[in-house]
């Protein structure tokens, strides 16, 4: 029995071996387009032949990789060959969309061939797919990707570097015997189809038969856009790039070749990318879907007896890792302890409830909506000045934030109250310009927190203030970044990010500044268009007078002082960003303002006694 069923896997193995061997490579089919699901023909070419081989890429200039020396740099391939092969100049730039070779050495690697090319991510927002699929145009997959990465898709950030392998294959023994020497890996455009593909690469020997067989096509199949396609090649190729200023003729005419194979005249359907951005989509949703109810399945018992979080290899990485420093809590946990979200414990106007846990207080904000942005962020960010996160819930597609709790509620409920002293309001100062600071300049990347507002500040037990409402806030990787999508609460928003959505640290200089102007003058900020007043306030004749009237009317302050604060709070919100001083020297300078108004207050108290 035994040696009978030894005997089916052996023989099982010679066919399976030997067909392997026949094989050329199977065509990706729009595969790369689910991310979710990954089979083989994802990963890249299997290994069925030589283990190591020059081959070769093609590739379209862009505005960012647009010389063979950037384009080298990308994909991890040698310039001096790039330019050689193109018949270009090292540093000259391409026009945009001139087609490229490259050529690359390939070589096996558990069971793939593949490129060795390596990225790092510059934007928030770039996607495994958006680097397989734009950055790399399609050269590698998101799956291969993912394979090879240890990051958890949802948590790429800017700065990490990225492995990128990159789809390449050697001849199989049966290419080789046909005279093939190499095989390109050539990304299809719209229009294209394997005859047109040939007649481009006709000098170096390519046809039709071959690059069906090399992709294992025939006449049935579908060939798709943004797919890449071997053609096996005799000779080095060649492209006549005639990428000098004038317009010449850029290449022959890629116009369908007369039907002379049996190929060309069934039908070859493209498929552009309508599907593969309605996948990605779907892909996305499955993927936030399937993370909550995999959350949402995990607490089967009501009572919070025991804690039983579900086993950390369930959850993605990067939760994985906030899990470690954040609590977990389970939908039921968070009823409990808001008292089943009851309006008593609303806090008025907003989506945040406060609730007890484990006899600490804290508050529990709802969302809904996935803010692993947030708590990533969050999670990265540890202040005495800046709100906690102590856990989270994820629950039916809703994001449930634990937040410890300031006892005395946000700084705009308190700026009209007359028993918030002048002390108190420059200690209030110096904490958010402590808290921001830690943001621009400790870490890293920096963050800007770019929703400064006086209901964001909250303040504790001890008047002291806390930053808080991270929802906006945002990594910088560059000195210089612009959105076209404003957000901010009105009366903060420095100029140049209303008129440009240039987004520098400087940002939350000016809405702290309008927050200093309105702890002067105890009026709101969107009322008062106070820092377009202030510059009135402090200059011409009568400086002492205008002050004493912006002043707000229940305060008692020392006047050189207050000056001192109104002219630091001018320079904040002047218009000329470059005018703005860094938070560090306004946290510098409130420094000095604090010891000196202590010295006052003693001599006031004095005075007073
Ligand atoms: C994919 O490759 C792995 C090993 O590399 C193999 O075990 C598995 O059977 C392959 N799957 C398919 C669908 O070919
Ligand atoms: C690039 O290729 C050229 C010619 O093949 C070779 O001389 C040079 O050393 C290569 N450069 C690098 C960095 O490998
Ligand atoms: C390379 O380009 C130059 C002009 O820039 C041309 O004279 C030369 O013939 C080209 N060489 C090849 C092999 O096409
Ligand atoms: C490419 O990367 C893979 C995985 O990181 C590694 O196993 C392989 O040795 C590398 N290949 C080369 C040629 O460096
Ligand atoms: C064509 O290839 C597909 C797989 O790509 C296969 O299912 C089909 O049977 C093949 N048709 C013919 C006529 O060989
Ligand atoms: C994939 O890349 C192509 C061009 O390389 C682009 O036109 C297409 O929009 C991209 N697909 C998605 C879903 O972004």
């Amino acid at each position: 029995m035994v040696m009978a069923f030894l005997g089916d896997v052996v023989v099982v193995l010679v066919v399976a071996l030997a067909v392997q061997a026949e094989a050329q490579q199977s065509y990706v089919n729009n595969k790369q387009l689910n991310c979710e699901q990954s089979p083989n023909t994802t990963l890249g070419f299997v290994c069925n032949a030589a283990p190591s081989c020059t081959a070769y890429l093609t590739f379209r200039s862009t505005p960012t990789y647009n010389t063979p020396v950037t384009i080298a740099y990308l994909l991890s391939a040698n310039a001096s060959q790039i330019a050689a092969a193109n018949n270009i100049s090292d540093i000259t730039p391409l026009p945009t969309d001139t087609l490229l070779l490259v050529p690359i050495p390939c070589s096996c690697s558990s069971n793939y061939y593949q490129h060795n090319a390596s990225y790092t991510l510059k934007f928030l927002g770039e996607t495994y797919f958006s680097v397989a699929n734009n950055t790399y145009q399609s050269l590698s997959t998101c799956q291969a990707l993912m394979a090879q990465n240890p990051y958890d898709f949802r948590r790429l950030l800017p700065k990490m570097t990225i492995a990128v392998p990159i789809r390449c294959a050697c001849p199989t023994p049966s290419q080789t015997a046909a005279g093939f020497t190499s095989l390109l890996t050539y990304l299809l455009r719209q229009g294209e189809d394997a005859t047109s593909t040939a007649a481009k690469f006709a000098a170096a020997g390519a046809a039709v038969p071959a690059i069906m067989d090399a992709n294992m096509l025939n006449q049935t199949s579908i060939l798709f856009y943004f797919t890449p396609l071997l053609v096996p090649l005799k000779t080095q190729p060649t492209l006549q790039n005639t990428n000098t200023n004038t317009n010449t003729n850029t290449s022959p005419p890629p116009q369908p070749i007369p039907p002379t194979n049996p190929a060309s005249s069934h039908k070859w359907i493209f498929i552009g990318v309508g599907i593969g951005a309605a996948l990605l989509v779907i892909f996305s949703v499955i993927a936030l879907v399937w993370l909550f109810r995999r959350r949402s399945h995990k607490s089967p018992n009501p009572l919070p007896t025991e804690e039983s979080p579900p086993p950390l290899s369930e959850l993605s990485q990067g939760i994985r890792s906030a899990v470690e420093t954040l609590s977990l809590y389970k939908l039921e946990e968070l009823e409990i302890a808001t008292n089943s979200f009851a309006e008593s414990n609303r806090i008025a106007g907003s989506s945040v409830y406060r609730g007890w846990f484990n006899g600490d207080e804290a508050v529990v904000k709802v969302i809904k909506e996935d803010v692993s942005g947030e708590i990533n962020t969050l999670r990265q960010i540890n202040h005495s000045r800046i709100i906690r996160l102590s856990g989270f819930c994820l629950h039916q597609g809703t994001t449930y934030l634990v937040y410890e709790y300031a006892h005395n509620g946000s700084l705009k409920d308190w700026l009209h109250k007359p028993h918030l002293d002048w002390k108190q309001r420059l200690q209030i100062a110096y904490d958010v310009a402590d808290a921001l600071n830690y943001l621009h300049n400790f870490t890293n990347p920096p963050y800007i927190h770019k929703n400064l507002t006086t209901t964001n500040i909250l303040l504790d037990s001890n008047m002291r203030a806390k930053l808080a409402n991270f929802g906006l806030a945002r990594a910088l990787e560059f000195d210089k970044v612009t959105t076209r999508h404003v957000v901010g609460a009105q009366g903060y928003m420095a100029p140049e990010y209303i008129e440009t959505g240039l987004l520098t640290p400087k940002l939350d200089v000016f809405a702290f500044g309008v927050i200093m102007l309105e702890l002067l003058s105890g009026r709101e900020a969107a009322a008062g268009k106070l820092h377009e007043t202030i510059d009135g306030v402090l200059s011409g004749d009568n400086v002492r007078d205008k002050l004493q009237g912006f002043m707000d009317p229940n305060l008692d302050y020392p006047l050189e002082l207050a000056y001192s604060k109104a002219q630091l709070a001018c320079s904040c919100v002047a218009h000329n960003v470059d005018v703005r001083p860094p938070i560090s020297e306004v946290l510098l300078a409130l420094s000095a303002l604090l010891s000196s108004s202590t010295d006052w207050e003693d001599t006031s108290l004095t005075f007073t006694d």
